[in-house]
C-alpha cells in the first residue's frame, strides 16, 4: 500500500478509536423465552409481527413454539421465509413488501446471520423508504430508528444479534457488502440454545469457526478495549472447549449453550473492535460464488494470519496464552505459531478443507478491489494491504482448477467484466471514507444546482 494511504488509514482508525467511548453502542436486551418475546410485543401494543426466516428453518418447525406463544398473546404473525444464505437485496425488498402489505408493526429475525441481516436491512428500508439498499453500503447511512426488532439466532455463529452490521449481496452485480449503523443493533435477543440443537455438523463447524474468526480479528486489530479483549478471550476459551463437542454430538446441550454464548461474546468484541481482511475477502467470495460465510472464513483464517506474520505476532501470542491455546511463558513467536497450528487442527478435525474450489483467476482483481474498499480505511488490521496485495490471499486459498475447466472461463470472464463495469462511481468508492463521501455529496449538490440554474436560464457562479 502506498505510504500516504497507509497514513490516511491509520489516522482514520485512530479517530474512530478515540471516538469509541462516545459512540452509541448498546447490547440487545436479553429475553428469556419466546413467551417473553410475545409478552413484550403485547406490552408494546404490536398487533402483527413479521417473522423473517428461511425455508430450512420452517421445514424443521423451529418457529412453531414462537408462533404458538404469539397466538396465545393475541399477536398475529406473518412469515417471510425466502431468505437465502448470503441474503440478497431482492430478499430484503420482498420481505419489506410483505411487512407493508400485511400491516406489520415489528420484526422478528429468526435464523442464522442470513435471516438476521435480512431483517435488519428490512428495518433499515422501513426507516428510510426512499433510500435504496445500494446507498446504505458503508457506515452511518441509515441513522433513523428501525421498527422494533427481536433477534433469535439459530446458529452459533455470526453474533449478528449483537452487532451493528448487516451484510447484504446485490444479486445483480454479486457485490456483497456490509451496512454498518448503530440503529441496526437489535433491541432484544432471545438466546435459546435449543434452537441450535438440530444444526448439522458441517454448519456447526463453519459457523463456530466464524465466531473464532470474529474473536481473533477483533483481538489482533489495533482498536481493542479492555472489554473487547476480555470478550474475545472468553469466546476463544469457550470455542476451544465446546466447538468440537457440539460438532461431534449435536444434542450436547451444554456445548450448544456455551457455543451460543461464544458467538455472542465474539459479536460484542468485533462490533466495537472490527474484523479484518479475513472478512473482507470472505465477503467478496460469498458475493461472487455464494460460498458460505463461515466456510470461507475458516479456510482463510490461517492463511491471513500467516500473511500478517510478525505484525500480529505479539497480540496473537497474547490471545493464544490467555485463552489456553499456548502455555503461559511460551515465547511470542511460538505462541502465535501454536495458535495458527491450532486453527488448522480444528479445521482438519471438522472436515473443513484447506482451499476453496471455484475461485477463478480472472475474478480475483474485482474481488480484491471490493475487499480493499470494505477493509480500508475502516478495519484496524495489523498489516495494511491494498487490492494488489490482497490478491495473494485469494491465490493462497485457491484450489487448482480441474483439467478441462478452461473452456467455460472465457464466457464467465466476460460476465465478470460486465459486473465490474456496471459498478457506479459510488460503489467503487471506499466504503467507509466519510470525507470522500462528503466531497462527493458536495460535488453532486453543485452539479444539481448548476443544472437547475441552467434550466432557469441563468448561470451559477462559483468562487474557485
Ligand atoms: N451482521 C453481522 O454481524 C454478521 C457477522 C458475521 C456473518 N454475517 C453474515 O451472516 C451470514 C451467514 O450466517 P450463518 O453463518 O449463521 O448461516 P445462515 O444463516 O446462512 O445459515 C446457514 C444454513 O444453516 C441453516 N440453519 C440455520 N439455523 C439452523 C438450525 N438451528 N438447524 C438447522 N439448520 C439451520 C440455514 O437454514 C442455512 O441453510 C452471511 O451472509 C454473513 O455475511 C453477519
Ligand atoms: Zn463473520
Amino acid at each position: 500500500m502506498h505510504p500516504v494511504r497507509k497514513i490516511w488509514c491509520r489516522i482514520y482508525q485512530t479517530a474512530f478509536r478515540i471516538a469509541l467511548p462516545v459512540l452509541p453502542y448498546r447490547e440487545p436486551k436479553p429475553l428469556a423465552s419466546f413467551a417473553d418475546a410475545a409478552a413484550l410485543l403485547a406490552e408494546k401494543r404490536v398487533r402483527r409481527v413479521l417473522i423473517v426466516t428461511d425455508k430450512n428453518i420452517m421445514r424443521l418447525g423451529l418457529t412453531r413454539e414462537l408462533e404458538d406463544d404469539l397466538a396465545d398473546a393475541g399477536i398475529a404473525a406473518s412469515i417471510y421465509d425466502e431468505v437465502v444464505p448470503n441474503p440478497t437485496i431482492a430478499n430484503v425488498e420482498a420481505a419489506r413488501e410483505r411487512y407493508l402489505a400485511d400491516g406489520c408493526e415489528a420484526l422478528i429475525a429468526f435464523g442464522g446471520g442470513s435471516a438476521m441481516d435480512c431483517a435488519k436491512v428490512v428495518g433499515a428500508r422501513l426507516a428510510r423508504p426512499k433510500k435504496p439498499v445500494t446507498r446504505m453500503r458503508g457506515i452511518l447511512r441509515v441513522l433513523l430508528p428501525l421498527p422494533l426488532l427481536i433477534a433469535v439466532p439459530t446458529t452459533a455463529g455470526t453474533g449478528s444479534e449483537t452487532t451493528l452490521a448487516a451484510v447484504i449481496t446485490d444479486g445483480e452485480t454479486h457485490y456483497k457488502y456490509p451496512i454498518n449503523d448503530f440503529c441496526l443493533i437489535p433491541r432484544y435477543a432471545v438466546l435459546d440454545y435449543r434452537t441450535t440443537l438440530g444444526l448439522p455438523p458441517a454448519v456447526t463447524a463453519t459457523t463456530g469457526m466464524d465466531a473464532l474468526v470474529h474473536a481473533t480479528e477483533a483481538y489482533i486489530g489495533r482498536s481493542t478495549t479492555r472489554e473487547t479483549r476480555s470478550r474475545a478471550i472468553e469466546a476463544v476459551r469457550l470455542i476451544r472447549t465446546y466447538l468440537l463437542r457440539a460438532y461431534r454430538d449435536g444434542a450436547d446441550a451444554k456445548a450448544r449453550e456455551h457455543m451460543l454464548r461464544a458467538a455472542y461474546c465474539a459479536g460484542i468484541a468485533f462490533t466495537k473492535s472490527y474484523v479484518g481482511y479475513v472478512h473482507a475477502v470472505a465477503h467478496s467470495l460469498g458475493g461472487q460464488y455464494g460460498i458460505a460465510h463461515g466456510l470461507a472464513n475458516a479456510v482463510l483464517l490461517p492463511h491471513v494470519l500467516d500473511a500478517y506474520g510478525a505484525s500480529c505476532e505479539r497480540r496473537l501470542a497474547d490471545l493464544a496464552r490467555r485463552s489456553g491455546v499456548a502455555a503461559e511463558g511460551t515465547s511470542d513467536h511460538d505462541a502465535s505459531q501454536a495458535f495458527i497450528a491450532w486453527v488448522r487442527k480444528m479445521n482438519a478435525a471438522m472436515g473443513i478443507p484447506t482451499t476453496l474450489s471455484g475461485i477463478r483467476d480472472e475474478d480475483i482483481p474485482v474481488m480484491a478491489k471490493r475487499a480493499d474498499a470494505e477493509g480500508n480505511p475502516l478495519y484496524p488490521v495489523p498489516l495494511l494491504m491494498d487490492a494488489t496485495e490482497l490478491e495473494s490471499l485469494y491465490h493462497s486459498v485457491q484450489e487448482p482448477a480441474p483439467a478441462g475447466a478452461a473452456d467455460e472461463s472465457g464466457e464467465q470472464a466476460a460476465a465478470t467484466e460486465d459486473v465490474a463495469g456496471s459498478e457506479t462511481d459510488a460503489a467503487r468508492m471506499p466504503a467507509a471514507s466519510l470525507p470522500h463521501r462528503l466531497a462527493h455529496a458536495v460535488r453532486t449538490q453543485i452539479r444539481r444546482a448548476r443544472r437547475a440554474a441552467r434550466r432557469a436560464g441563468s448561470r451559477i457562479r462559483t468562487n474557485r
